[in-house]
């Protein structure tokens, strides 16, 4: 997403239909900006005064309407404006300049968006020569503007919800709370009924919600843990942390999720709890898991990290097993603009010891009943996740969307696509592919201009970290030959070309 910030001149040739016939490329500029989706058009808030003022005196002069008419128009035009365009809030870390200050205040907004502005003023753009652009200059760079598409666009995330985002650390910095406090409650409190499930507790980031729920679960020094063979490397970590060993369990190749079948064979004495993990959004098959927790007296903890709203058996996650640990690394479906976590349970009992364990192991000021940490989501993160949190089913069904252009488009490329089993509700963190030449068609891609992953290149078990496990190549061949093909296709909420992936998919695999 590219931001643009319009000064007066270009937004006051489109609104007077006298001038726009003597400029016709703020017209195109015009065109170029709400014709394209990877553009967002802004204006400065401190351009409206005056914006106001010039459209009023020029109708005054050319036609022949009362004051209370005339003002009518102007206001009708500039509401209708603010539905194109976004107002740019004028930072207080402006230089001002005292012979054109309307102009350092346009600036000021625009560096504060990271934006260009667009004029026909050439005496800004010699002034501001790395902000201030020309509308014939803007024009000629859009012709040959790239195609590029990233990965994932994180800025977009936040050009979308700016001014809600704006409006909740507004809030909390007016507050004076900013360790806990009502900020973080409301999210919780938020989160939990969204997971269908009766406490939430934030913490710091995604490991040391995994970390603290384990502590919880009563995981000591020299438990077992069954995880996942295929997960990120924090599932593990988690385990470790505590002193307890992780005992991996390969996937189910269909699904990339832990296959519960193979799960007893796993248990020992020494097992405490499973760890599966809903990996890339895909809800793990948590029945036959629950079962088999009863069974051998153990307790279920699962990692969400990637599924935020995916739904198992109709139900959303966040309380299917004991706990569910969350993690809000910007890049996941709620993403805070930092680290943050949190855990999900229906036992109350599990939700107060975390509570007490993120906080120094204290309830009471000063009172520490166990040796806890410092692991508190932030109330500046919680303030953006209870904006993001708004439009997580919306921004869910985008990529369900995406994840279904892509099924169907790309079905007789000889790529292998996802599966989906018909109790699941995935939140598509990932589209996740295989090809045998995986190397090489990411390398294609990235010609094309076509951003993509890989989750993850190398499994956990054949990490550096965890040599001591004596675990080499060859122990967990499913995992290694999904970690050897898979290739993450770009999806996100703001992705609006996925006919140029497919697109380029389909000329590669086809040669
Ligand atoms: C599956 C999984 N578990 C745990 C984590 C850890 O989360 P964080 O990065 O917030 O610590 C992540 C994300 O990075 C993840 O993808």
């Amino acid at each position: 997403m590219i931001n643009v910030l319009l000064d007066n001149n270009i937004i006051i040739d489109n609104l007077l239909g006298s001038r726009s016939n003597l400029f016709p490329v703020s017209k195109k500029v015009y065109e170029i900006l709400f014709d394209n989706e990877i553009y967002q058009g802004y204006i400065s808030s401190s351009s409206l005064d005056n914006i106001e003022y010039i459209l009023f005196s020029e109708l005054k002069k050319t036609i022949n309407l009362s004051n209370k008419q005339i003002n009518a128009v102007v206001h009708a035009a500039i509401k209708d404006l603010l539905t194109k365009v976004k107002l740019a809030k004028t930072p207080s870390y402006i230089d001002i300049d005292y012979d054109d200050i309307e102009g350092s205040q346009i600036i000021a907004s625009a560096k504060a968006i990271d934006a260009k502005v667009i004029t026909r003023d050439t005496g800004m753009i010699k002034k501001y020569p790395d902000i201030a652009m020309h509308a014939d200059v803007f024009l000629k760079q859009h012709d040959k503007s790239s195609t590029n598409i990233p990965f994932l666009d994180l800025k977009a995330t936040q050009q979308e919800l700016s001014t809600e985002l704006e409006q909740g650390f507004d809030r909390v910095l007016n507050s004076g709370w900013y360790i806990l406090g009502p900020e973080v409650e409301a999210f919780e409190a938020e989160y939990a009924e969204y997971c269908e499930a009766k406490h939430c507790v934030g913490v710091a980031n995604g490991l040391d919600a995994l970390h603290l729920a384990l502590l919880a679960l009563d995981v000591q020094p020299g438990d077992e843990v069954i995880v996942p063979s295929n997960t990120y490397i924090a599932t593990w970590l988690a385990v470790s942390q505590c002193g307890a060993i992780p005992v991996p369990v390969e996937p189910d190749p269909q699904t990339y999720n832990i296959d519960p079948a193979k799960i007893e064979a796993a248990i020992t004495p020494r097992t405490k709890v499973i760890l599966p993990v809903h990996l890339y959004g895909q809800p793990v098959d948590m029945d036959p898991i629950l079962a088999i927790a009863k069974k051998h007296g153990l307790r279920v903890l699962e990692d969400g990290a990637q599924a935020h709203g995916a739904r198992y058996k109709g139900k959303r996650l966040g309380a299917h097993g004991d706990v569910v640990a969350w993690s809000f690394y910007p890049g996941k479906n709620l993403g805070a603009y930092g680290d943050g976590g949190a855990i999900t349970t229906n036992d109350p009992e599990i939700a107060d010891r975390i509570n007490v364990l993120r906080n120094y192991g204290s309830r009471v000021k000063y009172v520490n009943e166990v040796r806890g940490f410092n692991s508190r989501l932030d109330p500046l993160q919680a303030a953006a996740l209870r904006v993001k949190l708004k439009v997580l089913d919306e921004w869910n069904i985008r990529r369900t969307n995406i994840a279904a252009c892509y099924s169907n488009e790309l079905i007789n490329t000889g790529l292998l696509l996802p599966f989906v089993s018909e109790w699941a509700e995935p939140a598509w963190h990932l589209y996740v592919i295989q090809h045998p030449q995986r190397d090489a068609l990411q390398k294609q891609l990235s010609v094309a201009g076509i951003g993509s992953l890989i989750h993850y290149p190398i499994p956990p078990h054949l990490q550096a970290a965890y040599k001591e496990l004596g675990f080499g190549q060859g122990y967990f061949p499913i995992a290694e030959d999904i970690h050897q093909n898979i290739l993450s296709l770009p999806i996100g909420p703001q992705l609006n070309n996925t006919d140029t992936v497919i697109a380029a998919l389909k000329v590669i695999t086809s040669t």
